[in-house]
């Protein structure tokens, strides 16, 4: 029997690239709240323009090999150990 499990939150890695600009706008589909990470080192904050102003879309410049301990939420690495990732604005303010 198979048994569909409901997401509430999703961490989407290198969220600004094909793939995972693609995934963000999918789960916000179906209500789920996102948490895009990405480096923009291939990807494009251009791929993720519309879900800017969403509600439940939050957007992180930031590398995801920076964050150095393990068995830890992403949050405790971010907020401990390094400063805040930038935010989708510092993005655009810097184009
Ligand atoms: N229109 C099209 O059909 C089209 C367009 C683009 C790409 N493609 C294809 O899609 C594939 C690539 O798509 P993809 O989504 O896998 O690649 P991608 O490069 O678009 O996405 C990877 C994302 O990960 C990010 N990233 C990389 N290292 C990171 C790190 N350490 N921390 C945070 N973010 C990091 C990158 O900045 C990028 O946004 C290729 O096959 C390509 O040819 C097709």
């Amino acid at each position: 029997m198979s048994q569909k499990r409901s997401l509430s939150r999703v961490l989407v890695t290198g969220g600004a690239g094909f793939i995972g600009s693609h995934l963000c706008r999918r789960l916000l589909g179906e209500g789920v709240d996102v948490l895009a990470y990405d480096n923009l080192l291939t990807g494009r904050v251009e791929n993720i323009t519309d879900l800017l102003g969403h509600e439940r879309f939050t957007f992180l410049h930031y590398d995801v090999t920076t964050c150095t301990s393990t068995g830890r939420s992403t949050r405790s690495c971010t907020s401990r150990r390094r400063p805040a990732p930038r935010t989708s604005s510092a993005c655009r303010s810097r184009s």
